[in-house]
């Protein structure tokens, strides 16, 4: 052993640690070399990937609490119940969203006209919070018209039915926006928005909205709240949306189109959801796009959570799973209006307030630029016609705009023909960033810890846009899951230097919506928790530090290898906070003693603090829920060191991150 080894007793460690654990003799000696220091870790290297997947959006972090508040559904009354003297009409003041109704008196003074909304999966209320109510509205007569609205509990047929209530007049024939707040007496998941005409004369009613006044940020359209505080909560330093295959679109006409996504929400045209009925054993026929969380929230909140944003457009084709006949998607020579969106967003994000799109922006809220610096052309695309379809979007970027980083795509799979075909092509193009997706089994991510050690380091950057481990059987957000993906994200730290950007996916799920899992972020109406996965994520973007450090064992670098005790493990310096950090998963099912060695520091410099962040569980399968959201968090401990070594044992099956001053 080294004599500027501290060796700590046994039994100072485990009261330390708690674990309880007997002293073991020192193996799985890692030798971190602190004096040389690597490849700068990029703000942007850990980060979310935000779809309208599993009602992430409407219905999930867009804190609209009405479905089909325009009533633009194809079923135009998805969503309500209609009774007494309803008609529906499409002459509305909103362009883009012309239907409203009208509520005209049902004939006799016992009968009632009105409509009321089941929200997504109900709507919610909690006592004691505001919740503002609001709507277009128009007199049907020179004299006011009158509604009542109330937030009701249909499981409850006493006096508490009524859990709030607010009478409104109408008091003008032109159309005007309403707004009264509520306060409901009781929490009720299930509850519903309900609107009475109470006057004789008619009133047509467009819009109708109802939204927490306790929104993130206190914005009026704005993001439930404990869900953007989960976004924030990562430190994320990139932000990817809106998708994901809702870019493309199953067929052209329904890809996502950020243009319809901006200025006033009345006014934002309604889109499918291609969720909808992708599985058809998941199928839900009421999911589509309000487009309420649109592209300038997005960059809102991409500001305010500290992240970059990185928006991805449509490159010219339709979803090529659904859809991959030549005459789905645009031929090159006609990608010019596609062309043109980008070169508009990038102005709608940071031209200045003289420019038509900065000018949006700023009327909008936001006259100083959000400072965007990458773009994504494309999502999961592959064969010859994706690099021909990128090539054009490139040259014009490039030529207005050199300073953005674009991000083309690698396929859909992780390797193979596609996967292979497509990295050299990005190379060509001249790609900044290639994007990567793996949704892959246990196995995998047990290989590929040494997957980017031999990456090109001349050619694009990696992005790691969308993966997580998929269990076996029935299992989705275990822990195991969460713990490869802790171990596998050791090789991205330690190639920092050509991995950029690595997001989890999908981020949200609704616990009655999904159609897609695991997930980051499970909810329903009320509540939301963390999964594992989610704290493996926050753990890396937390202790990200500023430069990698070579960590190697037996001079190798950790990465589950044969002979490794199926320990994976990255360092890096935090140049700002005076710390070394070192991350360990332990993934086998055996307590590992191990040996951390901080060479290279000066002989009389000391390591004076360690602070420990252990995630694990009671069993691998073990999961958070909604019942027992935090079955599964991150513990801290501190252990006490004095030197420049350290000796501990990581528990089987456990994630550790060392923090050392
Ligand atoms: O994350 C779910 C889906 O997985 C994304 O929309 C798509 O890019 C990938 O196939």
């Amino acid at each position: 052993m080294k004599t500027n080894f501290l060796r700590i007793s046994a039994l100072s460690l485990a009261v330390a640690c708690g674990m309880g654990a007997a002293y073991a003799e020192p193996t799985n000696e890692m030798v971190i070399q602190t004096n040389k220091v690597g490849a700068e870790i990029q703000p942007t290297m850990y980060g979310l990937f935000f779809e309208d997947i599993n009602y992430g959006a409407d219905g999930g972090l867009y804190a609209e609490m009405i479905k089909n508040r325009s009533f633009e559904f194809p079923q135009n009354f998805l969503g309500w119940n209609t009774f007494g003297n309803v008609e529906l009409k499409n002459d509305g003041p909103f362009e883009r969203n012309p239907h409203y109704v009208r509520l005209s008196d049902p004939g006799h003074r016992h009968k009632r006209t009105g409509l009321d909304n089941e929200g997504y999966f109900g709507v919610a209320f909690k006592k004691g919070e505001e919740y503002r109510f609001s709507v277009w509205a128009r007199s049907g007569s020179d004299a006011a018209s009158k509604i009542r609205v109330e937030l009701i509990d249909p499981a409850s047929m006493g006096e508490t039915q009524v859990m709030a209530k607010q009478d409104i007049d109408i008091n003008s024939k032109e159309w005007k926006k309403y707004t009264v707040t509520l306060k409901p007496s009781q929490t009720v998941a299930k509850g519903r928005l309900r609107i009475f005409l109470s006057s004789p004369n008619s009133v047509d009613l467009e819009h109708i909205s109802l939204f927490p006044v306790d929104t993130w940020k206190g914005h009026e359209n704005g993001l439930r709240k404990d869900l953007a505080q989960k976004f924030a909560d990562v430190k994320p330093g990139l932000l990817r949306f809106p998708g994901g295959c809702i870019v493309e679109g199953t067929d052209l006409a329904t890809r996502y189109q950020w243009k319809n996504t901006v200025g006033p929400v009345e006014n934002r045209p309604l889109n499918e959801n291609r969720w909808e009925y992708t599985f058809p054993h998941r199928f839900f026929p009421d999911y589509f796009q309000s487009y309420g969380l649109g592209f300038f929230e997005f960059f809102q909140l991409s500001e305010e959570i500290g992240a970059e944003p990185l928006p991805v457009l449509n490159v010219g084709l339709a979803c090529q799973y659904q859809n991959n006949d030549p005459s789905a998607h645009v031929p090159v020579d006609e990608l010019q209006p596609y062309i043109q969106d980008a070169l508009d967003l990038i102005e709608f994000a940071n031209g200045d307030t003289t420019t038509t799109w900065g000018a949006l922006r700023a009327q909008m809220g936001h006259p100083a630029p959000f400072n965007l610096k990458f773009i994504g052309i494309g999502n999961e695309q592959w064969g010859e016609t994706y690099p021909e379809h990128l090539k054009p979007f490139i040259t014009a970027i490039r030529a207005k705009y050199p300073d953005i980083k674009i991000v083309g795509s690698s396929g859909p799979n992780s390797e193979g023909k596609d996967f292979d075909y497509l990295w050299p092509e990005m190379k060509k193009l001249n790609a900044d960033l290639v994007d990567e997706h793996f949704y892959r089994p246990e196995s995998w991510f047990l290989s590929q810890g040494a997957r980017y050690d031999n990456y090109d380091r001349k050619g694009p950057k990696v992005f790691a846009g969308e993966y997580a481990c998929h269990g076996k059987g029935k299992k989705w957000n275990h822990f195991n899951a969460a713990l490869l993906e802790a171990a596998f994200m050791t090789g991205l730290e330690r190639n920092a230097d050509v991995v950029h950007m690595a997001t989890y996916a999908p981020l949200f799920a609704h616990v009655e919506g999904w159609q897609w899992r695991p997930d980051m972020i499970w909810f329903d109406n009320l509540e939301s928790f963390p999964t594992s996965s989610y704290y493996v994520q926050q753990l890396y973007a937390s202790n990200k530090g500023t430069n990698v450090l070579p960590l190697t064992m037996d001079k190798k670098p950790v990465t589950g290898a044969e002979g490794q005790n199926g320990l994976f493990a990255s360092a890096v310096i935090d140049k700002k906070a005076g710390e070394y950090i070192v991350k360990v998963a332990n993934t086998s099912d055996k307590e590992q003693p191990i040996t951390l060695n901080f060479a290279g520091m000066k002989k009389n410099n000391k390591l004076t603090s360690c602070k420990v962040i252990t995630l694990n569980a009671p069993n691998p399968d073990a999961e958070n829920s909604l019942e027992n959201p935090s079955l599964i968090t991150p513990k801290e401990s501190t252990m006490p060191i004095d030197g420049q070594s350290l000796q501990t044992t990581i528990a089987p099956l456990t994630f550790q991150v060392y923090i050392l001053k």
